[in-house]
């Protein structure tokens, strides 16, 4: 029996966009409806998380869990430039409320890969002023969740919307341009840490703090260890750079990536593979938690991890394997505050739609019903326990 920490946390995770529905004011959705990009489908109704949040919460809470990480859409909250909409506001406000009824410790994203059309018009993230565009959001957010929310994030994976976003095309606005890459990276950093500022003025009993995309870069040849150190400055290092001050590090990792004096390579010959086509790998969790606490100092927090998986039982061989990393982690002394397992739904998994399952729970794509999967019961009764047997 291997006890975690006491009040660690057991989340699942969602994002707005990929759960909510209707959410027809950001670029994502334009983007999804666009003939140029490669989305295999709309988003759609996604789960109809925005109106089937409480049932999804009653399930949760049931299962084990004692926290909830989701997000919050600017889209809804700002449909236009300065323009902030009550109802959306006392919406999360509800959302919010219910988790603490049910038990569950809210972890709120303010922003999770979508961006308002108003805002992606006048730029975007490769306009400076989207940093203050943000913050400002930010602060009318943080303010009217003040008394309720402890655990903020302020921007998931900063590094894959700039990468995803202005260097290979996938995400919107679909550029393909290094130097543009770099300047909405930068933008990212700084509107992350104006933020983070506003939100602990706002709130200052709460940890704030950034959610980065990790990979477990290793060298397959001696060739590959300079090109997997710059492919790290390039991709990882800047953002981890960005964390100081912050309250905790927000670490989501799904798989390992070997690199060779060619740079990346795919996984390896016979490798089992996930429906990313990412290699069956949870070993990853444990190298970028310890590498992130390494870096910044900051206590970690598991904001994502979790695997696509037709088959159930393979899930819970991965997440077992990826505690038990977390396991030795916290052995050696490296502070884990919690695990949110991606994710609570099969939901809109980007340009890739409703083809990988990620969820605990399935969901009926006609009827939207909910089925938890027994990799829900078994992770829930783990949480329950604070446990892995
Ligand atoms: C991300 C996002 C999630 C994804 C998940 C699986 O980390 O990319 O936070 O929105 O769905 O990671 O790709």
């Amino acid at each position: 029996m291997g006890l975690f920490p006491r009040g660690f946390l057991w989340g699942t995770a969602t994002a707005a966009h990929q759960v909510e529905g209707g959410n027809w004011n950001n670029d994502w959705w334009a983007w999804e409806h666009d003939p140029a990009s490669l989305c295999v489908e709309p988003s759609g109704d996604a789960c109809d998380h925005y109106h089937r949040y409480p049932e999804d919460l009653d399930l949760l809470a049931s299962l084990g869990f004692n926290a909830y990480r989701f997000s919050l859409e600017w889209s809804r909250i700002e449909p236009e430039e300065g323009e902030f909409s009550r109802a959306a506001l006392r919406h999360y406000r509800r959302m919010v409320g219910a988790c603490r009824e049910r038990g569950l410790e809210p972890v709120v994203t303010l922003h999770h890969f979508t961006t308002p059309r108003w805002v992606a018009a006048r730029g975007g993230w490769a306009d400076p002023a989207t940093a203050e565009r943000f913050a400002r959001f930010a602060a009318v957010a943080a303010d009217a969740l003040a008394d309720e929310v402890r655990w903020v994030c302020t921007i998931n994976e900063p590094n894959i919307v700039a990468t995803m976003g202005y260097l290979t095309g996938l995400f919107p606005p679909g550029e393909r341009d290094p130097e543009r890459r770099r300047r909405a990276q930068g933008v990212l950093v700084e509107a992350h840490r104006r933020a983070a500022e506003v939100v602990r003025r706002a709130i200052p009993e709460a940890a704030v703090g950034l959610t980065l995309a990790m990979s477990d870069y290793q060298a397959a040849e001696p060739a590959g260890e300079a090109i997997l150190e710059a492919l790290r400055a390039e991709d990882e290092d800047p953002l981890l750079e960005a964390t100081a001050g912050d309250g905790f590090i927000g670490v989501q990792s799904y798989s390992r990536i070997l690199v060779g004096r060619d740079g990346r390579r795919g996984p390896p010959p016979g490798a089992e593979q996930t429906l990313m086509g990412w290699e069956f790998y949870p070993e990853a969790l444990e190298a970028t938690v310890r590498r992130a606490h390494c870096e910044t100092g900051l206590p970690v927090l598991v904001t994502e991890n979790g695997v696509a998986v037709r088959d159930d039982p393979r899930r819970v061989e991965y997440v077992r394997r990826a505690l038990e990393g977390i396991r030795r982690c916290l052995a050696d002394g490296v502070p884990v505050l919690g695990y949110c397992y991606w994710s609570a739904l099969d939901n809109f998994e980007w340009a890739l739609g409703y083809g990988p399952t990620f969820g605990l729970i399935e969901v009926d794509r006609q009827s939207l019903q909910r089925r938890p999967r027994p990799s829900a019961r078994w992770l829930g009764a783990v949480a329950r326990a604070n446990a892995l047997p």
